[in-house]
């Protein structure tokens, strides 16, 4: 362990995690934060558990190396396949955005009844319905996969005819099933709420994982004693193991403002 002085790491199979990155660089402004985005093998959601999982620990290891106290999981699929194996193995503490995806819907539910939308692995993985009905046991969680949703935020096509044909394909089934919130169970996906919000119905409330995620990195730090010290000099780091110029360009999107400094690292 770092201590208090070490970094939070931040990884994602790609752009995604920059919405949970945004959202912790808010709340913790003296906080020190790498983020690594693994450019060269998203995405992530299509592949096996067994492969999710060797990938989290590569990206673990390059982060690790760099001193970090703190591990972010910013990518439902590695959250959902990597990070009770990662919780297990490392040295720092580790913080998926599942259990803090699933406790948002529940403050939220007035029903009970919870969709889930992810990538295949993430859906298929059950990580969602586990989570949900560990808090709250009478929930009904109905899942759907929507893996074109990420190459569509990644290309920045986050309105108009195309994504909301998609959406309309995608969420036809959750339309009928009387949900009342919807989880967005990958973090690409917060940049298409204004499409998928009027598809699923505007009386369906929509849950981003993000915020409760930096809330809970927050708590965690604290209860640990690995706060940095008031008046800390905070650094912000991008890492990426393919195309850095392309993930500064696209990357604004996600994060809302510029990414200065892009690092081009072979793991
Ligand atoms: N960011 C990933 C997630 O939250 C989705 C992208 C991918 O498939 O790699 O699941």
């Amino acid at each position: 362990m770092t201590g208090h002085s070490g970094a939070i790491g931040i990884f994602d199979s790609g752009m995604g995690g920059l919405t949970v990155f945004a959202r912790i660089a808010e709340r913790l402004p003296e906080e020190s934060v790498i983020y690594l985005g693994d450019t060269a093998r998203v995405p992530y959601g299509t592949k096996s558990a067994e492969t999710v999982l060797r990938y989290a620990r590569a990206c673990a290891d390059v982060l690790l190396a760099r001193g970090i106290k703190l591990l972010v999981a910013a990518c439902n699929t590695a959250s959902a396949c990597a990070v009770p194996a990662l919780e297990q193995s490392l040295g720092v503490p580790v913080i998926g955005v599942i259990e803090p995806g699933a406790r948002a819907a529940v403050q939220r539910t007035r029903t009970g009844h919870i969709g889930v939308i992810g990538t295949m692995a993430t859906v298929s993985s059950g990580a969602y319905p586990a989570a949900i009905t560990a808090l709250m046991p009478d929930a009904q969680v109905v899942g759907q996969a929507c893996p074109l949703f990420v190459p569509l935020a990644e290309e920045g096509w986050t309105e108009g005819d195309v994504p909301t044909l998609v959406a309309r394909r995608y969420l036809e089934g959750l339309r009928g099933a009387g949900i009342d919130t919807l989880v967005l169970g990958c973090t690409h996906y917060p940049l298409l709420k204004s499409v998928i919000g009027p598809v699923i119905g505007q009386s369906v409330a929509l849950v981003d994982s993000a915020e409760e995620t930096a809330v809970t990195v927050e708590e965690v730090l604290t209860r640990l004693g690995l706060r940095a010290p008031a008046g800390s000099q905070a650094r912000r780091e991008f890492l990426v193991s393919d195309g850095p110029e392309n993930f500064a360009r696209v990357g604004k999107r996600f994060l809302g403002g510029d990414l200065d400094c892009v690092e081009w690292i072979d793991f």
